[in-house]
């Protein structure tokens, strides 16, 4: 008989932004803000994201595009290498994520990349204190993941060097 192993993974989840507390409302609405400066000619899939620093601080990222597609970067790693760059020694509490395309309806929380994913989980190594991830749908649901091991649950840390 084959073993499984059950992981129980949960998400708070709001039907509007007034159900968060200011803060979390705040980069909600800083991240589709930053939309404004997706470059996003190819996909016409415009993302952004707001980071929240425990100085109170405020980072932006959008995704930058390029024609040669790998050398594109997405919302979350260019607002996370911004925050990582500027401030390098100011904790990030909060990452907001959002999306938007004229194509379709967006009608549930888009979820980051596995990179993005990675970056944000080397992030919490780094400060060593869990990071709050909001996933707003900008007609829908609001998700809240506390923690990247919430997205990303068989993350790869460094301990397993060891
Ligand atoms: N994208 C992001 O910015 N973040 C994600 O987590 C997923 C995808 C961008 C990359 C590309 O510019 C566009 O969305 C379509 O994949």
């Amino acid at each position: 008989m084959v073993q499984t192993k059950d992981i129980k993974i949960s998400v708070e989840v709001f039907d509007s932004l007034e159900e968060l507390s200011e803060s979390d409302k705040g980069i909600c609405l800083a991240a589709s803000t930053a939309l404004e400066n997706s470059h996003s000619p190819y996909s016409e899939f415009k993302v952004g994201s707001a980071i929240k620093l425990s100085s109170g601080k405020v980072v932006l990222g959008s995704n930058q595009e390029n024609v040669a597609f790998p050398s594109g970067l997405c919302a979350e790693r260019v607002a996370l290498f911004h925050a990582g760059a500027y401030y390098p020694n100011d904790q990030i509490d909060s990452i907001a994520i959002t999306a938007f395309t004229s194509k379709f309806l967006i009608s549930s929380p888009v979820t980051p990349c596995g990179s993005c994913l990675q970056v944000i989980a080397e992030y919490e190594k780094k400060q060593g204190a869990e990071i709050s991830i909001l996933l707003y749908c900008l007609n829908g649901q609001i998700w809240k993941g506390k923690g990247i091991r919430t997205f990303l649950p068989f993350a790869f840390f460094e301990e397993r060097l060891k």
